[in-house]
């Protein structure tokens, strides 16, 4: 399973099925396994952190069996750290939680590696990359938020590319993925891989135009994805 994975910094996609039909979770899984796609991204909010309320570890543990890649759950939530041993046991591979959600981040990332799982650290697009420049050695995953919080299909906040290139910089050599989630399509994706994002999330831009049974229209927009991100990658820290 992906919790063994060797790090690379391959470009991966990582459909939100926040776009998903909510009603077809296990099949909507399959579907953008079978089209390529490399995670799965389970968005989870709580109307509190963000304004908006999807769903918890029943559902997460509900959609395991049918995630055979790498199940990465963010937490939208607040407070964080008492929940984070039922998303352990409901399948996460990857747990991110949020700088912003408590005031105890380090006890936060230390909790979620005791429960087993890789550990993400997620910015709000007002926070800056200095939040995590202490826990860059706890950490496996920075989830660079390109649009507010609580909503699929917004538009992406171009000032996060910089924010990108300074993690890029404060990770150096560590085994760390840079995560982009929020208004990634085909026309932005280049501007995040050059900058030295490795792992692009991507909701509306993946479901749009297909469904379960018209399944190979997500692949060909994932195939937009990777082909666009590719094409860039590493753009940015070779001109640099
Ligand atoms: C936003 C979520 C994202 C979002 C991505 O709060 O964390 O995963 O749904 O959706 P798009 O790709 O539509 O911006
Ligand atoms: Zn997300």
């Amino acid at each position: 399973m992906g919790a063994a994975a060797t790090f690379n910094r391959d470009i991966k996609i990582a459909p939100s099925i926040l776009s998903a039909d909510f009603a077809n979770f296990g099949a909507e899984c399959r579907a953008i396994e079978e089209q390529g796609c490399d995670w799965v991204h389970v968005d989870v909010m709580d109307g509190h952190f963000v304004p908006n309320i999807t769903f918890g570890p029943q559902t997460c543990k509900a959609i395991r069996p049918h995630v055979k890649t790498v199940m990465d759950v963010h937490l939208m939530i607040a407070p964080v750290d008492a929940y984070i041993d039922a998303f352990a046991e409901a399948g996460a591979d990857i747990l991110t939680a949020h700088v912003e959600a408590g005031p105890h981040l380090d006890r936060t990332l230390q909790a979620i590696r005791s429960a087993g799982c890789r550990v993400g650290v997620a910015l709000n697009p007002a926070t800056p990359a200095d939040a995590v420049a202490h826990v860059l050695d706890r950490i496996d995953l920075v989830c660079v938020m390109t649009v507010n919080p609580g909503f699929g299909g917004q538009s992406f906040i171009h000032a996060m590319v910089d924010k990108v290139v300074r993690l890029r910089g404060m990770i150096g050599d560590r085994p760390i993925h840079i995560e982009i989630d929020g208004g990634v399509t085909p026309e932005t994706a280049p501007l995040v891989s050059a900058a030295g994002a490795d792992v692009l999330v991507a909701g509306s831009a993946v479901f749009k135009g297909g469904s379960v049974e018209n399944q190979s229209v997500y692949g060909d927009n994932i195939r937009a994805i990777r082909n666009a991100a590719q094409s860039a990658q590493g753009g940015a820290q070779s001109a640099a």
